[in-house]
């Protein structure tokens, strides 16, 4: 770890308590200077530091720049020793993530980023990923699945971010059908799942699960028809919760979800909150709009719809609207 990252490491994990630096230098065993030059690169960061006489530095509380260190006091112990990769700006965190576990990379990295230039959603979408205001991150998946059961991933993930922000919030969002997070009829979250299955035995060999959250209302708002269905977790930065601690939830929460697939109790979460179950909804089939009403959810994720002539069908992919 370099002296930039432990210094990092040493204030995230003091959020507001002044850290010295002549302990800092001392813990590190390098020079004063070495400090403040990683001070003085932290700030150039964006590190929002304070530094007082006599006392040292700190976090100040609004300071949130997505990074590892600033995810670390949040990931519950078996997490800590993740590969977080976290950009300031990319492509997209899928595109990337997806090379690298095809490198090999192992189960559980993660990939976060501030802002999105080729952002993606479902359906050949593109995802509005403007700096500062969104969490945009995949994670590397390698579950033991066949790739019929691959939704089943999907679902586990949307349980687990509605996990996460229930945990940290005071919000109660709702899930729509595949993976959407609805908070007041309004978008703030889209996952974009990719696998990579092996032809010859069926399996999935790895899963990408990309996950973007509206976290605070874009700086100038959402662009054109964007504004009338997306929304936000928060209107503006909310005082105390950072955007590193809802990361952190939300990879605790999804990667405990994936990591026991075979135990389908979530899917009774994911039914409690469901925005279409019970309700007329619209299905996308073959490029026309089908009324239909939302029945059940089966073992798989899948959507049972009950068609307008009464017949029960399970949809395992695809596009609804409420
Ligand atoms: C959708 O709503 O259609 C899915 C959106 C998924 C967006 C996330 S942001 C992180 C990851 N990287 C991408 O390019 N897309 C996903």
């Amino acid at each position: 770890m370099s002296v930039k990252q432990s210094v990092l490491q040493a204030l995230e994990e003091n959020r507001e308590i002044c850290v010295s630096g002549e302990q800092l230098a001392k813990k590190l065993s390098v020079s004063r200077s070495s400090i403040w030059k990683a001070i003085k690169s932290l700030k150039e960061e964006g590190y929002d530091i304070a530094a007082t006489t006599n006392k040292g530095y700190r976090l100040e509380t609004g300071s949130d720049v997505l990074s590892f260190e600033g995810m670390v006091p949040w990931l519950a112990p078996e997490n800590k020793n993740l590969v977080i990769k976290a950009y300031k700006t990319i492509g997209s965190t899928n595109q990337v993530a997806k090379k690298m576990a095809m490198d090999g990379e192992s189960h559980g990295t993660v990939v976060i980023a501030e802002e999105q230039t080729q952002g993606r959603g479902r359906m050949g979408r593109d995802f509005y990923s403007p700096a500062g205001s969104g969490i945009y991150m995949s994670l590397i998946l390698r579950p033991d699945v066949y790739a019929s059961e691959a939704v089943l991933v999907t679902t586990a993930a949307s349980v687990g971010v509605y996990r996460a922000i229930k945990k940290v919030t005071d919000k109660d969002p709702q899930i729509k059908w595949v993976n959407d997070i609805y908070l007041e009829d309004r978008k703030i979250c889209g996952i974009l799942t990719e696998a990579v299955t092996n032809f010859e035995t069926g399996l999935v060999e790895c899963v990408i699960i990309g996950i973007g959250v509206n976290f605070r209302l874009p700086e100038n708002n959402f662009p054109g028809e964007l504004n009338d269905v997306a929304g936000s977790l928060f209107r503006e930065k909310p005082d105390t919760l950072t955007r590193n601690r809802l990361a952190a939830e939300i990879i605790n929460a999804v990667l405990e979800l994936c990591n026991d697939l075979g135990n389908r109790d979530f899917l009774k979460e994911y039914k409690a909150h469901s925005m279409v179950l019970g309700h007329e909804i619209s299905v996308c089939q073959h490029n026309s709009w089908l009324p239909a009403r939302a029945i059940d959810i089966s073992e798989d994720g899948g959507l049972i719809i009950e068609n307008e002539a009464g017949q029960l069908q399970t949809l395992n992919s695809g596009e609804i609207s409420i």
